[in-house]
């Protein structure tokens, strides 16, 4: 009944919280991210506890670093077995070669699959009045994706609103991954450049990421339920 296209966010400070969460979910969500709240307060505990339910797992760390830094820093992440990775497409296109590169190398040689490698573009909570790059969000966003796209990654994180670009311009075999979805009528909290799940997915999107409008509800898994007929529509 999963639906992998959803990836739920786990923004908790507690591994007892995130485990209630995930257990209420149940069968009906398979794909997690775990954020620098829960990694940084719980450490790999949570990555290990989700591998041994099956669960898949977005480790969002948000890397930026000058080149060898962030290569090795992800080294390290790849051993804990998380399904996708990421880094900022700000640290610019020769840290992102060289952490693909590495990466390729470092799975290559321990004889384990890929992770893949995916940059944050402009976090979507980001609006155009507080933007402070030349380019507008949306010329910046292609940019990044393109750059992503030569160094060697696997696709891109960014606001729904600029998937439809990303698809035309970087193909059908790269990802895009959405946060700042809300279903109609949800709060939309400190997001910005949002959408509904339904747009996400017509826009092209390859997974969304949803958070609080699944954690904070009353019953969050019909939220999550309501999410996933939404898409399953398109
Ligand atoms: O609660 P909400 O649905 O807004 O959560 C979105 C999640 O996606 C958060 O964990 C946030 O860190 C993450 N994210 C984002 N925008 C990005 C990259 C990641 O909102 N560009």
């Amino acid at each position: 009944m999963a639906d992998e296209r959803l990836i739920v966010a786990l923004d908790f400070h507690k591994f007892g919280d995130m485990k209630n969460l995930v257990s209420e979910l149940g069968d009906s969500v398979n794909f997690y991210k775990v954020g620098m709240e829960l990694f940084y307060s719980v450490g790999t505990v949570a990555v290990d506890w989700l591998k041994s339910q099956n669960k898949k797992i977005f480790l969002d760390l948000k890397l930026h670093d000058i080149p060898n830094t962030v290569a090795g820093g992800l080294c390290s992440l790849m051993n804990l077995g998380a399904d996708i990775l990421n880094v900022h497409a700000a640290g610019g296109f020769t840290m992102m070669k060289t952490a693909a590169d590495r990466l390729r190398e470092e799975s290559a040689r321990a004889g384990i699959v890929k992770p893949k490698l995916i940059a944050i573009t402009v976090l979507t909570s980001i609006k155009q009045e507080e933007w402070y790059g030349a380019l507008k969000i949306s010329e910046q966003v292609v940019h990044f994706a393109k750059l992503a796209k030569d160094a060697g990654l696997d696709g891109v994180v960014a606001s729904p609103q600029e998937a439809k670009l990303i698809r035309e311009t970087c193909g059908e075999d790269f990802l895009i991954v959405t946060p700042g979805i809300r279903p109609a009528g949800s709060d939309i909290n400190d997001q910005s450049r949002i959408s509904t799940p339904a747009a996400a997915i017509r826009n092209g999107a390859n997974y969304l990421v949803v958070g609080r409008p699944i954690r904070a509800a009353e019953n969050p898994r019909e939220a999550a339920e309501k999410i996933l007929a939404e898409i399953k529509e398109i």
